[in-house]
């Protein structure tokens, strides 16, 4: 996602018909607001969600939206896709073409999807300094047994990429079934973690991101975060 945060003389001048050069007079003028107030410098930063009046004409009034999806099996991680069903089939919202998904899932994979418009939210959760923990519900086609959760919690090498897995919490729930959280989001990571185990993956759910949980939540349904939510995702 690009930054849509831009300085005010810049946005003015592509959002009307006044140049770059213009605005320190409108500003003299007091003739621009950002969110309600008076603007006073041409450096202000304008993000994509600032309320921004020139004179009185409103150049950009949008607002956020974070939403959660429950993400049924054979549906596509995409926004658009020339063979199957994607997550965005799915999600009732008149700004819906405007979303992004934050940290996908594979096909089959079931259980919590974000979706924003927001670049800098998604960005900031998918920052692997963030380490924002994700929950998968996991059905395993082996017997799973102690040496799993060691060897998750040192790292499991990817050669591919050839960096070793960040520490894994991995709590087993049956001889077939776990609940692992995982730090980072790399390509299949939780098929080619038990994968180093020759033990492959018959279901993968996921329960949560951060702070964020799935709940109750109907398999193909989708609601907006609560402010709550918002809030406690942004803290990590
Ligand atoms: N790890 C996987 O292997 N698949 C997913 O969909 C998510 C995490």
């Amino acid at each position: 996602m690009k930054s849509r945060n831009s300085r005010l003389d810049r946005f003015i001048s592509q959002h009307s018909e006044f140049a770059m050069s213009d605005v320190r007079l409108l500003l003299a003028q007091g003739r621009i607001l950002v969110d309600g107030c008076v603007a006073q410098s041409i450096q202000q930063r304008v993000s994509e969600f600032s309320r921004v009046v020139l004179d009185d004409n409103c150049l950009q009034d949008k607002q956020p939206i974070y939403l959660m999806l429950h993400k049924p099996k054979g549906v596509v991680s995409a926004t658009k896709d020339g063979k199957h069903k994607t997550v965005l089939d799915l999600i009732d919202h008149p700004e819906k073409n405007d979303l992004h998904i934050v940290g996908r899932l594979d096909f089959n994979t079931t259980g919590l999807l974000l979706l924003t418009n927001d670049g800098a939210w998604s960005r900031k959760l998918s920052l692997p300094e963030t380490k924002l923990p994700k929950t998968y519900e996991v059905t395993l086609s082996k017997r799973l047994n102690a040496d799993y959760m060691a060897a998750f919690r040192e790292g499991i090498y990817f050669g591919y990429e050839g960096i070793t897995t960040q520490p894994a919490s991995l709590e087993i729930l049956s001889d077939y079934s776990a609940r692992l959280s995982l730090v980072e989001g790399k390509y299949h990571q939780v098929k080619r973690m038990f994968g180093f185990f020759d033990n492959e993956v018959l279901a993968l759910h996921r329960v949560s991101v951060g702070a964020i949980t799935l709940g109750p939540l109907a398999p193909g349904s989708s609601r907006l975060l609560t402010q709550d939510e918002i809030d406690q995702s942004s803290k990590n």
